[in-house]
């Protein structure tokens, strides 16, 4: 009895260790499943406890089965047990791109990441935040990771906060926002480069083994020749309407970096953050290092169906007032350069109000007296009036646009400063210039030093004193002309590696503070062109400028490209004299955003004032559609000789359709019908065209009434050919 007592004891001892044993084993492998409506992240802490990513793609109906996803690649040895890391540190066994280098507080450049926990909450009506906590199981070193997404949208933001608790500090060499794992046969990266005039100019190549970076370290207008905006399609270049993709982008004004690199074991390791070049940030103890999001959709629909998430994403969630309203407007750049006075502005007003738009913006020029902005030499920084052109002030002009019934906005371009200005002399401390080197300037002028408390308090003041001097200021067209050449800020005296971070975050802050007190006064967000727009900026802005090439026929291109990841309400276009085409062609394609005129109205013959005054009004009966609706790319410019895209409502009852000819060679016409998209197929729609040019009509058959059905299988031919380059269709449910 003793023995078999002592026995069981034994026994049991042994078996209850055993299975306390396998318990902790399962308990030490957790799997942290990252689910949106249709696509799925899963994050896997193993018994290592090194948190990996192990699945990206389709949502599966059972959540349990992530765990049996790794078992089924067969793929060659991960030496380190990191390739697929959620963060991968470097210095310790880690043999790719890192997420995250260090130098700790000792000097040892070694970093372990470890699982310590994970929590979900809610963000808000369809949105959860994950946060995963990693440490250093040597270094008192830490990072949360956190996945903020949003259900309905398929859309994931991403970003770590960074901490530590050594005695001294630790310098952050590296600091991604994200680090992504995907698996497929192949992958085809469609990337946009540019310059100025030429923005988003798309290449699609086929990612090979090695690194792929994209990046920019042009600091303040850091998209001039490279927007952070991407897309990698899975298995095959990217389409419309099927196959899976990937669009990604920073929220970061700055230097960014993303790292496409395809491992040993053909997987794709993206690696996004603010670029580490000439960067080391030195983080104190007890502080939070917190990098910008890098937000991403994946469809397996194809890009259209991408671009249509991220559009609602961006217009619920990111850019400011997206659901909301936006003014039409007529802006005298074009039409006068630096060369107006008060009568001028007031004849402008006139103008504004003949055309019919809703506001008045007076662009650069306005300010400068020991120094006036003349040309594009002079006083940038002396945000005065210049009392030659405008005696009376802006508060006057401002008081004029009402009388006149329209509103007014005025145009600043508070970071710079000119050479020749009294800001200039009174703070070159302000500046941002190597103390001991030869200036260089970029469109003769230099950046303000943003990290400064003071210069955050100027560019503040600049905004909040136009406020203050004509309550009724409507509209703010925010330029910033200049690269960052000579990165050097007096104020940062031996921190200077942090000047690029920096920098962005004071002008967050001066947004932040604008915002505060001005929540939804419209501004555009402009950058000589789109040498700045990401989501980064757009939750303090209304729409962005997409470049000054506003040839029509240019701009069908180029707003096409912009149209993958920014939706037509953040889209400022304008009619210029730009290009060849008749001003109905140029009022078309600029009808496909957020609608503005750039022209001389008073020289407008009777029928071209008449035809745009139309336009106005026709616009305003239809942007809600074209703002707030869903957008279908249906012919591509690159692939045809015509373009079309159509926005539909969310009922499905109102649907506009633009089409344009982008080959002027003899013959060229719409041979084929173009097959509309998203459309009921039991609804029946009155196809009609809209701004008809006077004195023309339409070759669309009257009356006709097509079925959803018809025109999403057979299609509806606008028509184009050479005497009807652009055509606008209406499409009106009939009920
Ligand atoms: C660049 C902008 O893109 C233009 O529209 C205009 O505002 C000029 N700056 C003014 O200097």
């Amino acid at each position: 009895m003793t023995i078999y007592n002592h026995r069981f004891i034994i026994k049991s001892i042994f078996l209850f260790g055993l299975l306390a044993c396998v318990s902790e084993t399962f308990a030490q492998v957790v799997t942290i499943p990252i689910e949106t409506a249709n696509q799925a992240v899963v994050l896997q802490a193993g018994n290592d406890k090194r948190l990996r990513c192990i699945y990206f793609g389709h949502k599966l109906s059972n959540a349990k089965e992530y765990e049996s996803v790794p078992e089924a690649y067969k793929q060659a040895e991960d030496h380190a047990g990191l390739l697929n890391s959620a963060y991968t540190p470097s210095g310790s066994r880690n043999l790719f791109e890192p997420a995250i280098t260090v130098t700790h507080a000792d000097g040892n450049q070694s970093l372990d990441l470890q699982y310590v926990s994970h929590e979900v909450k809610s963000a808000g009506s369809g949105v959860s935040l994950l946060s995963v906590l990693l440490k250093d199981p040597v270094y008192n070193f830490e990072v949360t990771l956190y996945y903020k997404y949003y259900h309905q949208d398929d859309v994931i933001e991403q970003w770590s906060v960074i901490k530590h608790h050594e005695k001294g500090k630790v310098t952050l060499q590296k600091y991604a926002s994200a680090n992504l794992h995907v698996k497929a046969n192949e992958y085809w990266l469609k990337q946009f480069h540019g310059d100025w005039a030429k923005e988003m100019q798309p290449e699609e190549s086929k990612l090979t083994h090695g690194i792929k970076t994209l990046d920019s370290k042009l600091g303040t207008r850091a998209n001039l020749f490279m927007p952070s905006v991407f897309m990698v399609s899975l298995n095959g270049p990217a389409k419309e309407d099927e196959g899976s993709v990937l669009y990604g982008g920073l929220e970061w004004s700055g230097n960014f970096k993303v790292d496409m690199e395809v491992d040993n074991q053909d997987n794709l390791r993206i690696i996004a953050g603010i670029n580490n070049y000439a960067s080391a940030y030195v983080l104190n103890a007890e502080t939070d290092f917190t990098t910008p999001p890098f937000v991403y959709t994946l469809s397996d629909k194809g890009t259209g169906d991408a671009s249509r998430h991220l559009h609602n994403w961006a217009r619920n969630f990111k850019l400011l007032n997206g659901k909301g309203e936006r003014l039409t407007l007529l802006n005298n750049w074009e039409s006068t350069y630096f060369d107006f006075n008060e009568q001028k502005l007031g004849e402008l007003l006139k103008d504004t109000k003949k055309l019919g738009v809703d506001l008045f913006l007076l662009d650069d020029g306005w300010f400068g007296n020991n120094h006036p902005r003349n040309d594009d030499h002079a006083g940038l920084g002396d945000w005065r009036e210049n009392r030659k052109k405008l005696p009376n002030g802006i508060a006057s002009i401002a008081k004029e646009a009402v009388n006149n019934g329209v509103k007014f906005g005025i145009w600043i371009e508070p970071e710079m400063v000119n050479p020749r200005s009294d800001l200039y002399q009174k703070h070159p401390d302000w500046v941002v210039k190597q103390p001991k080197r030869e200036e260089y300037y970029f469109r003769n002028q230099l950046a303000l030093d943003l990290s400064n408390l003071k210069v955050q308090d100027f560019v503040y003041q600049v905004v909040d004193s136009l406020f203050i001097k004509a309550p009724s200021l409507a509209y703010i067209k925010w330029d910033c002309n200049a690269v960052t050449y000579n990165a050097y800020a007096v104020h940062l005296k031996d921190a200077q590696s942090q000047f690029y971070v920096e920098y962005v975050r004071g002008l967050y802050k001066v947004l932040q503070r604008i915002r505060a007190k001005y929540p939804t006064v419209p501004m555009m967000l402009c950058s000589g062109g789109g040498g700045r727009v990401d989501y980064g900026a757009l939750q303090y802005f209304t729409e962005f400028w997409p470049s000054d090439n506003t040839d029509p026929m240019e701009r069908i291109f180029i707003q096409w490209n912009y149209s993958y990841f920014y939706p037509a309400i953040a889209t400022s276009n304008h009619v210029t004299d730009w290009g060849k085409q008749p001003i109905k062609f140029r009022t078309d394609v600029a009808m496909m955003g957020k609608l503005g005129f750039d022209i001389v109205v008073s020289k407008l013959n009777t029928n071209d004032l008449q035809f745009c005054q139309n336009a106005v009004k026709a616009y305003n009966d239809l942007k809600g559609v074209i703002w707030q609706g869903d957008q279908y790319r249906l012919r591509s410019p690159y692939e045809q000789n015509m373009a079309c895209i159509m926005y539909a409502d969310a009922a499905k009852s109102t649907v506009i359709m633009f089409n344009y000819l982008v080959n002027n060679r003899y013959g060229e016409s719409s041979k084929m019908p173009v097959k509309l998209k998203g459309l009921d197929p039991q609804k029946r729609y009155l196809v009609k065209e809209i701004n008809l040019y006077p004195g023309t009509q339409s070759t669309i058959k009257n009356n006709l009434t097509l079925s959803g059905d018809f025109l999403m299988t057979v299609g509806v031919n606008p028509d184009l050919n050479s005497q009807r380059t652009s055509v606008i269709l209406s499409l009106t449910e009939v009920k």
